[in-house]
């Protein structure tokens, strides 16, 4: 432990540093005020300070009340060494600041247990700061754990809310949609039974220019329309149950290569505008889970979107990279649009914000893409700057981790 012995008495000066250093005390000396000023204003701070009360300017008492008024991180023990014990000097010392005092002629049994009482309240101090330190950076930790909880549940809240919304929709459309899906394969069947077959003599009988000679022979055509009309429709309103369910249907083997080409081919009406875009594809070298219609449906998605945000950009590049971290996939969709304001990052997620114009865009998109990618066990997020460009990357893990959160999933809705 670093000590300083500060006395103007040279003879003094040397017993204290002879007896000090026997006790395994690091000495520095200092043989006035402004000596021991300047060694105690600077690193390294001596732990422990030996202070003779009469000296040059600054005294004793004087370089007590520096340091009380300081109020430094550095603890500083101080004995004041003084040959008067009156109680009202002792008293000042005491206020000034001294934690201790001695007199002269000091007794060396004396000073030695004086000295240990220092290194016992330096070596208290030093561990109270180290764990003031600590419970510091645990607060801390703990206050942006809590904002993290905070954004996920409202995440998790806004998916609920979607979910129920499209568990709604779907079901109240389900139900005429079954019964036009059934009168559709009748019609088609009583047409091709009955219609079809009597056509060519009933419209002989009604004459060429006849309104039924007109219309009849396109009804096969619009009952072929109908029905792939109403399949379609089937198509959407089961995405839209999968959705709400927040299942992620047939889980298999995923290649994510063919995810992004199908994708990108998708695309292509959208991106055409934007003469080309670069992409880098690197090998996947472990295997991926889940469903590969939905990882598509969430590219297509942050595609489509860099592909608007880019729509009046002078000079628009799309760039999108599929590479692998330690047990995961990366997919990056990098756009130099116009960027994200700050106030719409946070709403981004919701599935009701959109900024696309009436009937171009339902804001559905990103609140899916958020679905299916926690689903997959994986995370989403956006790195957008006001004029520069926005980034979102998407991350998977690899079919051990997939496992593992699924199984912990099941776990916990069993419980
Ligand atoms: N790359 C991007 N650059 C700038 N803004 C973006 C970008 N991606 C998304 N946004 C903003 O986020 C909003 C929400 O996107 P989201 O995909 O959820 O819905 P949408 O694209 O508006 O509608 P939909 O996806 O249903 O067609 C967009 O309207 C747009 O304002
Ligand atoms: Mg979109």
């Amino acid at each position: 432990m670093r000590i300083l012995i500060a006395d103007d008495d040279q003879i003094s000066l040397r017993i204290l540093e002879k007896s000090v250093t026997e006790w395994n005390y690091e000495v520095v000396l200092a043989k006035n005020g402004p000596e021991a000023w300047d060694i105690l204003s600077r690193p390294p701070i001596p732990s422990i300070a030996l202070l003779d009360w009469i000296m040059p300017e600054p005294d004793g008492l004087e370089l007590c009340r520096r340091l009380q008024n300081q109020k430094s991180n550095n603890f500083i023990y101080i004995i004041l060494l003084t040959s008067n014990d009156r109680p009202e000097e002792i008293a000042s010392g005491l206020d000034a600041g001294a934690h201790d005092y001695i007199t002269k002629p000091f007794n060396k049994d004396e000073l030695k247990s004086r000295l240990a009482v220092g290194r016992r309240v330096v070596a208290n101090e030093n561990s109270l700061k180290q764990a003031n330190e600590e419970l510091r950076r645990y607060s801390l930790e703990m206050e942006s754990l809590a904002q993290e909880r905070a954004q996920q549940l409202v995440k998790a809240d806004r998916m609920i809310s979607l979910g129920t919304m499209a568990a709604g929709i779907t079901h109240e459309i389900n139900n005429p949609l079954t019964i036009l899906h059934g009168n559709t394969i009748l019609l088609k069947i009583f047409w091709q039974t009955m219609g079809e077959k009597d056509l060519g003599a009933y419209l002989e009988s009604t004459g060429k220019n006849s309104a039924a000679s007109l219309m009849l022979p396109n009804i096969s055509g619009i009952i072929e329309a109908l029905q792939t009309g109403v399949e379609r429709l089937r198509k959407i309103v089961d995405g839209m149950r999968t959705f709400s369910h927040g299942q992620g249907g047939k889980t298999e083997q995923i290649d994510l290569r063919t995810c992004l080409s199908d994708a990108i081919q998708l695309c292509q009406p959208k991106t055409k505008h934007l003469g080309g875009m670069k992409t880098k594809v690197e090998e996947i070298p472990f295997s991926i889970k889940g469903n590969p219609v939905q990882i598509t449906q969430v590219l297509v998605n942050l595609i489509a979107n860099a592909a608007d945000a880019l729509a009046s950009t002078p000079n628009p590049s799309l760039n999108i990279e599929l590479y692998p971290s330690p047990g995961q996939a990366h997919f990056t969709i990098q756009d130099n649009g116009p960027g994200i304001p700050r106030e719409n990052l946070d709403r981004l997620w919701s599935p009701s914000f959109t900024t696309k114009p009436a009937g171009k865009g339902t804001g559905l998109g990103l609140a899916i893409c958020n679905n299916i990618i926690t689903e997959h066990g994986g995370d989403i997020e956006v790195d957008s700057k006001l004029g520069v460009g926005t980034t979102f990357t998407v991350q998977l893990p690899n079919a051990e981790e997939y496992d593992r959160i699924m199984g912990k999933r099941k776990k916990n809705l069993k419980e």
